[in-house]
């Protein structure tokens, strides 16, 4: 298994070569009817399978299917942002100094692109940017653990987001648009989540020992407690309201505790989870 430092020339290298334009990539339609088409399949909307999506017309469904992808581009674009700063903030430090350093550019230079092409989504289609709703407290940190958080924060945004990436690529039932969407950021993602893997993993190994086990406890729950929190920006009553359906709050809460949901969610996360229990920064699945 190669080192995040080994891994990362090549990472570079194929950066450069698959290197794209944000500003020619795509054609933009003027406008997009949110009631014409799919914009995700069904099977990914958050309350596919609940007593109130069995209560949807295909219409219906088909708008709330385009609120839920700009809900989706949002989710994100929000969490790019805190990851290309928090990127940012780690080039030309000692330890990533070189190789590391290099490929930081190209992981930074990806991700502001794939907030342009969120942000274009989301503003020309939709008129706005679904506000993210996690709340940021501050915390303590032993020694090592932000940067750990902050890698574990990076997996987590690109381990979902990448989940539904790859579920939409290549499927031509759905708006084409954002099919292309989905798979350009795959490509990206791919590079970017093999990185993370083997520097997250290194990170924690270099910290872990000079954890107390309190220090480990704490780390543990705020990450089952922030996998969570994601999740909670999945179920938004904004987006049930813009699709016209009543009681948005309802349905929220409907859909976190519905077992469909749940299983869903299951299924998304398990990926992360895996890598988390694999590497030993989880010592058991979250509830979620
Ligand atoms: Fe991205
Ligand atoms: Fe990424």
């Amino acid at each position: 298994m190669a080192t995040a430092a080994e891994l990362a020339p090549r990472l570079s290298e194929a950066s450069v070569k698959k290197l794209w334009d944000v500003y020619s990539a795509f054609d933009w339609p003027e406008s997009l009817d949110p009631e014409a088409e799919w914009y995700m399949q069904p099977d990914l909307i958050s309350i596919h399978g609940t007593d109130v999506w069995n209560g949807l017309d295909e219409k219906q469904r088909k708008k709330l299917s385009f609120y839920e992808i700009v809900n989706l581009f949002s989710f994100v674009l929000y969490g790019e942002r805190p990851l290309v700063e928090g990127l940012m903030n780690r080039t030309y430090r000692k330890a990533t100094l070189g190789p590391i350093t290099d490929y930081l550019h190209h992981f930074i230079d990806e991700e502001n692109k794939h907030m342009i092409m969120f942000g274009e989504f989301c503003n020309r289609y939709a008129g706005k940017i679904y506000p993210e709703k996690k709340l940021v407290l501050p915390r303590e940190y032993a020694k090592g653990e932000e940067d750990v958080s902050f890698f574990c924060k990076v997996m987590i945004v690109e381990e979902l987001g990448d989940f539904y990436n790859v579920e939409m690529m290549s499927n031509r039932d759905i708006n084409p648009l954002v099919a292309k969407i989905n798979k350009v950021h795959h490509v990206d993602e791919a590079r970017h989540l093999a990185f993370g893997r083997e520097y997250l993993a290194e990170l924690f190994h270099q910290y872990r020992d000079a954890w107390s086990e309190k220090e480990m406890e704490a780390f543990q729950s705020w990450l089952a407690n922030y996998l969570n929190s994601c999740w909670g920006d999945f179920y938004n009553p904004a987006v049930y309201k813009d699709a016209g359906l009543e009681d948005g709050y309802g349905i929220r809460k409907m859909a976190l505790a519905d077992p469909t949901c749940r299983a869903f969610r299951e299924r998304v996360s398990k990926k992360v989870v895996d890598y988390f229990l694999d590497v030993g920064l989880l010592d058991e699945a979250p509830a979620l």
